[in-house]
């Protein structure tokens, strides 16, 4: 027996680019999202349009409510669940030493990590993160708790244990050798990725090889893992990590690894290449399942490589203000052909809901400017104001993009599997006042515009009111739909 989820429905259709994202928009105020018991999308229209084969089905009306694609968070730390808002006095590297470091060892503690990995899943239903790549836990009983919550729970997630095998002192009960670290990213593989086609079609859960970033690891670590990552790549593991992110001089992140590793480029350490002069020393990590945090600060050379091998970004606005890290280039990186998705970089951000993300890449790329360095106005204009359907596409469809997950979720297309929100205005006062108070153009297509754009920026997760993977609503751990509910 089918269900007709009714409610007012935006998606993009398709499978456009970024910059196509506006034509390929779709709203359906009085709309009807068909799904049959085993979470297939059968049709999506208009309500007054359902075919008639479908019009004894249960009706799910969510009267006054919008329906959206689930959202699609591409890069979040597990471990750092409890660690929003730390004051590090500095930015990254000071950040990460005094506070994220020793946070993310309390995770050593059994009890400690189970409560952080129900927490964890409870935070993703409750924003209506349908789906999310996740920096894990140094430790493997945390992993465990993690994939085990997620599994039983019925969400989606794609994560690996965060590896590192240099660092601080601070980081010291991260840290562990490059035997121990390639040993527990093979079992974690074996245990939690599906490595048969058939089992993973089924699946909703993967694993990825997540070396910390280039300077929590060394040559011999990334060769080795790179040995790992060719075996079980055509399996559909994934890879991620962090790319120029913090571009202090000299002592900042991007500084630092050019010094340690003698690179060209940042990107090259993940390439293979990364040997004195950028020389290749071992296999590449980039594909179409390999997803970069932040890259902010890109040369035109890694854009292009980051294209052409198919690799995405994870953007990062609310992390990337809070850590000073800057902003990313939204233009030249578009214009560069690399799909940038959405990524809270939670603990870095302190936000859960997609929506609020986009909200900031709203903001960040409309004050966007280049410096040029010439006195006395030294900047060239790259702000731009981007569309809502863009909003949109990038923190669902470029999401399903960069985890190599088109062809099954990221909208509502025929055939692919129905992961949504509910998002109901009433819930939230100024949200349902505004819709109802504001000016509403005479075009059509403005006023759908509009809408969505106020949906984005306005939604909070206490409008949420359902997150569906495959058909199915999730509950948090307490059989709520939200936190403390
Ligand atoms: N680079 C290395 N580790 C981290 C981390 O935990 N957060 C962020 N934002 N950047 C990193
Ligand atoms: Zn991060």
């Amino acid at each position: 027996m089918a269900t007709i989820h009714r409610g007012h429905v935006f998606h993009i259709a398709g499978s456009p680019l970024v910059t196509q994202a506006a034509e390929h928009l779709v709203a359906f105020p009085d709309g009807a999202l068909v799904v049959d018991d085993a979470g297939i999308i059968l049709w999506c229209g208009d309500w007054k349009d359902v075919p008639v084969e479908h019009a004894d089905v249960k009706v799910v009306d969510h009267h006054g409510a919008f329906i959206l694609p689930g959202f699609i968070d591409t890069h979040m730390h597990f471990p750092q669940v409890w660690c929003g808002d730390s004051y590090g006095g500095g930015q990254l590297l000071e950040w990460l030493n005094s506070c994220i470091f020793p946070s993310e060892s309390k995770f050593e503690d059994p009890d400690y990590a189970h409560n952080a990995a129900v927490e964890w899943i409870d935070r993703l239903v409750t924003a209506g993160t349908t789906n999310a790549l996740v920096f894990g836990s140094a430790f493997p009983h945390a992993q465990d708790f993690l994939f085990e919550e997620a599994r039983n729970r019925g969400i989606r997630l794609v994560s690996g244990t965060g590896i590192q095998t240099v660092g601080p002192e601070s980081a010291s009960r991260l840290i562990v050798s490059e035997e121990t670290a390639v040993e527990r990213v093979r079992a974690e593989i074996e245990k939690w990725h599906p490595l048969d086609p058939e089992v993973r079609r089924q699946s909703l859960q993967s694993v990825a090889v997540v070396p910390r970033f280039s300077l929590s690891v060394t040559r011999t670590t990334l060769a080795a893992l790179g040995e790992v990552y060719d075996h079980y790549r055509d399996a559909g593991v994934y890879f991620t990590s962090h790319l120029n992110e913090n571009a202090r001089t000299g002592t900042g992140e991007i500084d630092s690894v050019k010094a340690e590793y003698q690179v060209t480029d940042y990107l090259d350490t993940y390439d293979g290449r990364f040997m004195p002069g950028s020389q290749v020393g071992g296999k590449s990590f980039l594909g179409p399942r390999s997803v970069m945090a932040h890259a902010v600060h890109c040369s035109d050379a890694e854009l292009a490589r980051m294209a052409e091998t198919k690799t995405s970004i994870a953007h990062c606005p609310v992390s990337q203000l809070f850590l000073g890290s800057g902003t990313m280039p939204w233009k030249r990186t578009v214009a560069a052909g690399v799909n940038i998705a959405i990524g809270s970089d939670f603990g870095g951000g302190d936000e859960w809901f997609v929506p609020q993300m986009l909200n900031a890449c709203f903001k960040v790329h409309i004050s966007e400017r280049t410096p040029v360095g010439i006195d006395p106005y030294p900047v060239d204009d790259e702000s731009l104001s981007l569309h809502p359907a863009e909003l949109l596409f990038t923190g669902t469809l470029a999401g399903a993009r960069a985890l190599d997950l088109e062809d099954r979720t990221g909208n509502f297309d025929v055939g692919k599997e129905a992961d949504f929100v509910i998002i109901d205005p009433t819930k939230w006062e100024m949200f349902d006042k505004t819709l109802k108070g504001r000016h509403v153009p005479e075009d059509p297509i403005k006023a759908r515009d509009e809408c969505l754009f106020t949906v984005i920026m306005l939604a909070r997760e206490k409008a949420l009111t359902g997150t569906y993977v495959r058909g199915r609503k999730l509950e948090t751990s307490t059989g709520a739909s939200r936190i403390g509910a």
